[in-house]
């Protein structure tokens, strides 16, 4: 069983077999010329570019698709190209992918501050009172981006959309981390007008891995100063003289020659995604999401204490299918994570246990203070478990089961069977194997 569609999503027989037959009935070159084979793969590159934006509802007037490999390779765009001076200010929230937290240290770099935003137990949510104190901080002329997931992918909380314009009210650019909320949740840019967004084709639908996409308002685009040029980015660059000319607008950010083989695919994805419907997945996963929610709650040891905890929302309100628990001992201690590995394995089912590369909803979700980790440096020679000893952690984070287009409920009674095995166990075995680093 599949339960680990937040990692990476399943793709369909048919996008293979469409992918595939496309390849062996044509021939395709490189598009970084004017020959036939070249021509080739500059239309269907084209194509696949104008179909992304035709999905998510993105004028071409107002936003273009630069295709990137992933979505930290589309957040790395924007992060070192965002033209941070002393003075600005990066404004982002506890609850970000490690993608979206590494862009602090260009700001840092530039003088910028960062500020975060924080989420509040147990919901994992915002304190939206707090927020337009963080919006309203900013000193005059200056460039300042706010970043924050869509969905996080820890708690599956939807951080609302609302807030792309009440950020842009207050002189912000928004960078809206996307990544975890597309594959099951309409994003409609005809709607909501974040400056940036940042996603990977993978998660929505599985094949290719290997392309993402930032998509960029033309206006908040024109603000990047890249700091270097490459091959496909430049319209004229000379080595006697250290000069080059950029491309203009989009180009500019298209480092090398495209993934152009497998980005015919992403349009089969999209268009697989679209004859499906991606509210039908919405309310489907929501209905499935509600039982596993559900099967949590009431897991019960014989005593009637809890077997479960979740992190982040217990209602199917603003939150998405991806689930964040861990099976308690009946004494109320967590169930050591890399045992439920075990068992999971044993049940062949792919979930995923650890921190999720989101180490600021970790640190509400397990009450972990600013002082511990202030005092509790990761030192030389130590180990994934001696920090987490030293820190005292319970556990290695949490288990995390997210849903996709292709769960269904058998999915959801295997779970409940996988549950089960955690009802009354008192301890675990001694020879769990060490963490690695997440
Ligand atoms: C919310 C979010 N942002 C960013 C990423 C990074 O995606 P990728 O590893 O495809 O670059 C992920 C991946 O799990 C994610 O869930």
């Amino acid at each position: 069983m599949y339960i680990d569609y937040t990692g990476g999503g399943l793709y369909a027989d048919s996008q293979l077999r469409e992918h595939l037959r496309l390849l062996e009935t044509g021939v395709y070159g490189n598009p970084h010329s004017v020959n036939p084979t070249s021509a080739a793969s500059t239309e269907l590159v084209d194509r696949a570019r104008a179909y992304v934006l035709e999905f998510f509802k993105a004028s071409p007037d107002e936003y273009v698709a630069i295709l990137t490999a992933n979505a930290t390779g589309a957040l790395r765009l924007v992060g070192e190209a965002y033209p941070f001076r002393s003075g600005d200010r990066f404004l982002l929230t506890f609850d970000n992918h490690n993608s979206v937290n590494g862009i602090r240290e260009f700001a840092r770099a530039r003088g910028a501050e960062t500020s975060y935003v924080p989420s509040v137990s147990p919901d994992l949510r915002v304190d939206e009172t707090l927020l337009p104190r963080y919006l309203t901080d900013t000193a005059g002329d200056h460039h300042n981006l706010f970043a924050y997931p869509a969905q996080s992918n820890f708690s599956g909380v939807q951080h609302p959309l609302e807030w792309i314009e009440q950020a842009q009210s207050h002189g912000w650019d928004v960078l809206l981390d996307a990544a975890a909320y597309v594959p099951t949740n309409q994003l409609d840019l005809n709607r909501w007008h974040p400056d940036f967004v940042a996603l990977s084709f993978y998660k929505m639908f599985g094949w290719p891995t290997g392309i993402g996409c930032l998509l960029a308002r033309r206006d908040a685009l024109a603000k990047l100063e890249r700091p270097w040029f490459s091959g496909g980015t430049i319209v004229a660059a000379f080595v006697q003289r250290e000069y080059y000319q950029s491309a203009p607008g989009a180009a500019h950010f298209k480092d090398g020659t495209v993934n152009y083989l497998n980005l015919p695919a992403v349009e089969i994805g999209l268009r697989f995604l679209d004859r499906i419907g991606i509210d039908t997945i919405h309310a489907r996963v929501g209905a499935l999401g509600v039982g596993l929610l559900d099967a949590l709650d009431s897991l019960r040891h014989s005593d009637g204490a809890p077997a479960a905890t979740v992190y982040g929302p217990r209602s199917w309100v603003r939150r998405g299918a991806t689930i964040a628990f861990n099976f308690l001992h009946p004494d109320g201690r967590v169930v050591d994570e890399r045992f439920v590995d075990r068992i999971a394995r044993r049940h062949n089912i792919s979930l995923r246990t650890g921190c999720f590369c989101n180490p600021g909803a970790g640190e509400v979700a397990f009450t972990i203070s600013r002082e511990t980790l202030v005092g509790g440096e990761f030192g030389e020679g130590m180990t994934l478990d001696d920090y987490i000893r030293q820190i005292g952690l319970p556990s290695g984070g949490a288990i995390r089961a997210s849903l996709g287009l292709a769960s269904n409920f058998a999915d959801l009674h295997r779970f409940q069977d996988f549950a089960r095995e955690f009802v009354d166990l008192a301890s675990v075995p001694s020879d769990l194997p060490p963490r690695i680093a997440c």
